[in-house]
């Protein structure tokens, strides 16, 4: 399968790029801004995966709905408006969209799913997520889900760390803490703190192959499938909210 790689010369890039042949896939284009890569990609093109901007995804996501080929979406930090390209483009095209493409991530949005339902509202949950300093958007897209995941009830105020007074921790509130530092790949924490005992839930990202990984997965799983808007849930076949 010919692929177009978005965000070409960057850290997941890169390790597509590498790792392409090993997967079964031929390069059609390596795409980004910076000198010496491809300005687009074009008819050569059988799917696409992208990992650059979000601001590089409505054109992209609508020229691969015009070539009719399966995308699949690793950039995260979407405007509502970049979303609805996404969305409108998923109307014409099988869209895989992950703010995290490893298995063991979305196992473990499954087990918060699942711990959340059972420990129940007496539980407070909080979120910390960690990256390499150079990430540039705050929270991660990973962190999203699993509070998403871990809102059993779908009421929770999703509340961005803590500064000055806070008062009293409402219930029904789920925070998400992000540190930044070093190269760290990605590390997520869920932690369900009652009175009297406390559950943590951890997953740590050793290597970027984990993702680029999953990116493939999804993309030979995406080849021939009507249009829609996927997750890796549904790649994986996990009943894990998305
Ligand atoms: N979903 C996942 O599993 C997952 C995993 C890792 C990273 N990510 C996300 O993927 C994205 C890239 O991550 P990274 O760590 O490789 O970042 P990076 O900064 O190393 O690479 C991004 C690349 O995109 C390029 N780029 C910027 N604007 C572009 C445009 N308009 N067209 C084409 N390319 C453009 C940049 O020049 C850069 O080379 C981020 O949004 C990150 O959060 C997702």
């Amino acid at each position: 399968m010919k692929v177009a790689i978005l965000g070409a010369a960057g850290r997941m890039g890169r390790m597509l790029c590498e790792m392409a042949s090993s997967q079964g896939c031929e390069i059609a284009a390596k795409v980004d801004v910076v000198p010496g890569f491809d300005a687009g990609f074009g008819p050569g093109a059988e799917g696409v995966i992208d990992f650059s901007h979000h601001s590089a995804v409505p054109g992209a996501v609508a020229k691969a709905a015009e070539l009719s080929v399966p995308y699949v979406l690793g950039t995260t930090g979407l405007s509502e408006d970049e979303q609805k390209c996404v969305d409108e483009a998923a109307a014409k095209i099988p869209v895989v969209q992950s703010g995290n493409y490893s298995l063991g991530v979305n196992v473990l949005l499954d087990l918060v799913r699942r711990a959340a339902e059972a420990l129940g509202p007496g539980y407070d949950i909080e979120i910390a997520e960690m990256h390499h300093r150079r990430k540039k958007d705050a929270p991660s897209g990973t962190a999203l889900m699993l509070a998403k995941a871990a809102d059993v009830s779908g009421g929770a105020a999703f509340v961005n760390g803590r500064c000055g007074e806070t008062g009293e921790r409402p219930r029904g509130e789920i925070a998400i803490h992000a540190l930044r530092g070093g190269g760290v790949i990605g590390d997520h924490t869920v932690v369900f703190a009652g009175e009297r005992e406390r559950v943590e839930l951890v997953h740590r990202a050793q290597s970027r192959e984990a993702f680029a990984e999953g990116a493939f997965r999804a993309l030979f799983w995406a080849k021939g499938r009507k249009p829609g808007l996927y997750s890796m849930r549904d790649v994986l076949g996990l009943d894990a909210p998305r």
